[in-house]
């Protein structure tokens, strides 16, 4: 049986959570607490509350016990169109702008959901920008959505919801986007899931922007009900590394009781039907590529290499996350013919032909990084998620096998180069994850 925590280990249990993971529980919030440590407790395997929480603080928390305890302590509550005002005003005000905007020049748009949950919020900026654009298959749309749990990410990816999670959805979307399974049980098309590119993130840690997990040059991040979680700290962290990612221009969606102004003052604080939305100065226009990295270092360079190869890669990645795709190939290809067979460098000229939309050319690249290098994880998983986009399911299955063999090898906590910061043993649910769903 489980006991109530006295009041005096809450305090120091809130203080220990608050240090190691940065997630704040004010007295006020000490009953959902301890809710969320008897989560943790079922989650880690102990029959008895003081137990688990003594062997918790026992030491400094390791990347796993963070990210169990980060999927117990923060709710996964979400729905298909939550907040309909906000849906409403970012389709009128920001979609319908931006599409038109971008008809105009390169079809192509960048939407991240950071703190995705189950998947509901992508899922119906899906459904919208499917609606508002009658030929998206011809333009480039990157809708990515992350979340620190897999669990809810293995849901995302399977695509099947109950019937609550269309408590805020007309009849008739809930019927165009979904086929009823079973009773109260319905599939999102597969056009729309496919939409999505879902991946494992930890907002807390320093991983983006990066163009190696695809959080660069975004013109709307909606990260909703999930700063809540933080300390003023890590909020004030996480907004930083938001503007870093989004391009000039671009907005950041926040909960409503998100929305402290203090904390987003490098941003244009924009009131729109009541609500607020931020948007990165556009001063930063001027922004210059040789500006100090915003990106701290995960690709691991040869030990014969020089720092010129290491300002060149620090260009390539400023390039991308100021969105100047162009630019950022072609240096990528002078590099290539500067340094010839620097894997770095193809596995970035992949990366950014996959943002470009240039599916086969980024598998032929990731082909000769594959040369170079036949234990280069990140070039299998990328062909394997290539593969099944182009509808190529065995091929996809056979390159993350190769990538799960590799990863099997591993120390479970290494950290997979060119993964932006996922750990081998992170990376082996997620290849699970992209596998096995449909
Ligand atoms: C209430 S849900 C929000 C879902 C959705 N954004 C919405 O508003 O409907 C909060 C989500 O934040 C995620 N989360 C909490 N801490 C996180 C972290 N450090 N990194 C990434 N996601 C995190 C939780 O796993 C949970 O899925």
């Amino acid at each position: 049986m489980t006991k109530i925590l006295p009041k005096i280990d809450m305090s120091i249990i809130s203080h220990f959570i608050g240090e190691e993971m940065g997630l704040f529980f004010p007295e006020n919030k000490w009953v959902e607490l301890e809710r969320g440590l008897k989560r943790a407790c079922h989650a880690f395997h102990y029959q008895d509350l003081n137990t688990c929480v003594q062997w918790l603080m026992s030491s400094h928390l390791n990347q796993e016990k963070t990210e169990i305890l980060a999927s117990c302590l923060t709710v996964g509550e979400t729905y298909f169109y939550r907040d309909t005002k906000i849906f409403e005003t970012i389709e009128k005000d920001k979609l319908i702008p931006l599409i038109y905007e971008r008809y105009k020049s390169n079809r192509q748009l960048r939407i991240w959901s950071a703190g995705c949950s189950t998947g509901e919020e992508p899922l119906s900026i899906a459904m919208t920008l499917n609606r508002l654009i009658p030929d998206i298959k011809n333009w480039n749309v990157h809708l990515i959505a992350s979340d620190i749990n897999t669990q809810a990410l293995e849901k995302m990816s399977k695509g099947v919801y109950s019937q609550w999670s269309f408590r805020n959805v007309s009849p008739s979307i809930q019927s165009s986007y979904f086929k009823e399974i079973g009773p109260g049980q319905f599939e999102v098309l597969p056009s729309i899931k496919s939409m999505i590119k879902t991946f494992y993130l930890n907002l807390s840690q320093d991983v983006y922007p990066s163009l190696l997990n695809d959080t660069n040059a975004m013109d709307i991040i909606l990260c909703r009900n999930v700063l809540m979680y933080f300390s003023e700290e890590k909020i004030r962290k996480i907004i930083k590394r938001f503007y870093h990612t989004l391009s000039d221009g671009g907005w950041l969606v926040v909960g409503c009781t998100e929305c402290y102004d203090e904390y987003y003052s490098d941003f244009v604080s924009v009131r729109i039907n009541g609500m607020t939305f931020y948007q990165k100065k556009i001063e930063s226009l001027k922004s210059n590529v040789t500006d100090p990295p915003i990106q701290r270092k995960k690709i691991v360079i040869q030990p014969e290499s020089h720092s010129k190869e290491l300002n060149d890669i620090e260009t390539i990645e400023n390039y991308a996350n100021a969105g100047r795709l162009n630019d950022a190939l072609k240096k990528c290809d002078e590099c290539i013919e500067q340094y010839k067979s620097q894997t770095e460098f193809y596995y970035l000229k992949a990366m950014i032909l996959i943002e470009l939309g240039q599916d086969d050319l980024a598998m032929q690249t990731l082909k000769s990084v594959i040369y170079l290098n036949q234990k280069h994880i990140m070039a299998y998983i990328n062909l394997g998620s290539i593969a099944k986009r182009q509808g190529r399911i065995n091929d996809s299955n056979e390159y993350c096998q190769c990538a799960l063999s590799l990863l099997q090898q591993l120390n479970p906590e290494s950290v997979i180069e060119g993964s932006g910061g996922v750990t081998a043993n992170k990376m082996i649910d997620m290849v699970g994850i992209m596998s096995n769903a449909r």
